[in-house]
C-alpha cells in the first residue's frame, strides 16, 4: 500500500515515522509512506497557501490550488483521496479494515480555520476522528495510518488483532503477564490452568462482560 500525506507540518511526522510497527513496516516495504508539503505546489511568490475568507470573519482559510496541484501530482485511478475534517463521517475499525484494503491513500490535512469549500468536490471521502476540533490534519492522518498499517498483511500477525477491541463489536477480553500475584491481586486460575479449551471460553465470556460493562452500544450493533 501506498499512503500519501498532504501536510503544511511534515516535521509533525518524524517521530511517528521513525519509531516502532510503522517504522518495521516501511523498512520491509510493506507501506511506503509519502509526506508532501502542498507549500511547495503554492505558485504565489512568498509560497502563500491560505487567505482571508470571502465575507470577512475569522482565520485564514486554505486555497484550493496548492492543495489540488499537489493532489494532482500524485492521483491516480487506484488513489483514494480523504479529507481530514471533523465534518466528515466518524472513523472506526470498521472503516480502517476497509480502508486497508486501498492500493493507495492521498490524506490530507488542513490547518487554521479550514479548506476552501471547493476543495471538497476533489476528494472521495471525509473522515473525523470525533466530535472535537483539533489545530490540524496531522494528528488524524497518523491516527489512520496507524490503525490500517497495522492491519495490512505481515505488518503484524493477523491473531494479534483479530481479537482487539471493536472486530466483532467486542472489547477485548482482560490479558495479564507475571507476576501472578502483585499486591493481593490474583491472575484468574483460568489462565494459569493451560487448558486451552477453558481459557478460550473464558474469555470469551470476559470480552461479552467487558463490552456489556464499558460499551453497551456495541452489543446493540452486533
Ligand atoms: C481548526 S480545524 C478547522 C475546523 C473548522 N473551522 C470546522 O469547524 O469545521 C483545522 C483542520 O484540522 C483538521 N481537524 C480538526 N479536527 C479534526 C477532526 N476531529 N477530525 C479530522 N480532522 C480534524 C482538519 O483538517 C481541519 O481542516
Amino acid at each position: 500500500m501506498k499512503i500519501d500525506i498532504l501536510t503544511l507540518f511534515p516535521k509533525m511526522f518524524d517521530g511517528f515515522l521513525e519509531e516502532s510497527i510503522i517504522k518495521r513496516a516501511i523498512t520491509n516495504n510493506l507501506v511506503n509512506i509519502n509526506l508532501i508539503n502542498f507549500r511547495d505546489f503554492s505558485k504565489l511568490s512568498n509560497h502563500q497557501v491560505d487567505d482571508t475568507p470571502y465575507g470577512g470573519g475569522r482565520g485564514m482559510v486554505l486555497r484550493c490550488e496548492p492543495i489540488i496541484d499537489a493532489l494532482e501530482s500524485v492521483k491516480t485511478n487506484d488513489s483514494k483521496v480523504i479529507l481530514l475534517s471533523p465534518q466528515g463521517k466518524t472513523y472506526n475499525q470498521k472503516k480502517a479494515m476497509e480502508l486497508k484494503n486501498e492500493k493507495h491513500l492521498i490524506l490530507i490535512c488542513g490547518h487554521y480555520e479550514g479548506f476552501d469549500e471547493r476543495i471538497r468536490n476533489f476528494v472521495d471521502e471525509e473522515i473525523s476522528v470525533g466530535d472535537y476540533v483539533l489545530t490540524g490534519g496531522e494528528i488524524p492522518a497518523m491516527i489512520l495510518t496507524d490503525s490500517i498499517v497495522r492491519l495490512i498483511p505481515n505488518v503484524i500477525k493477523e491473531e494479534s488483532y483479530l481479537y482487539d477491541s471493536f472486530m466483532n463489536n467486542l472489547l477485548d477480553y482482560p490479558t495479564y503477564t507475571k507476576p501472578p500475584v502483585y499486591r493481593g491481586l490474583k491472575v484468574p486460575d483460568v489462565l494459569l490452568s493451560g487448558h486451552h479449551e477453558n481459557i478460550k471460553n473464558w474469555r470469551e465470556e470476559q470480552a461479552l462482560e467487558n463490552t456489556k460493562k464499558k460499551r453497551k452500544d456495541l452489543l446493540e450493533k452486533k
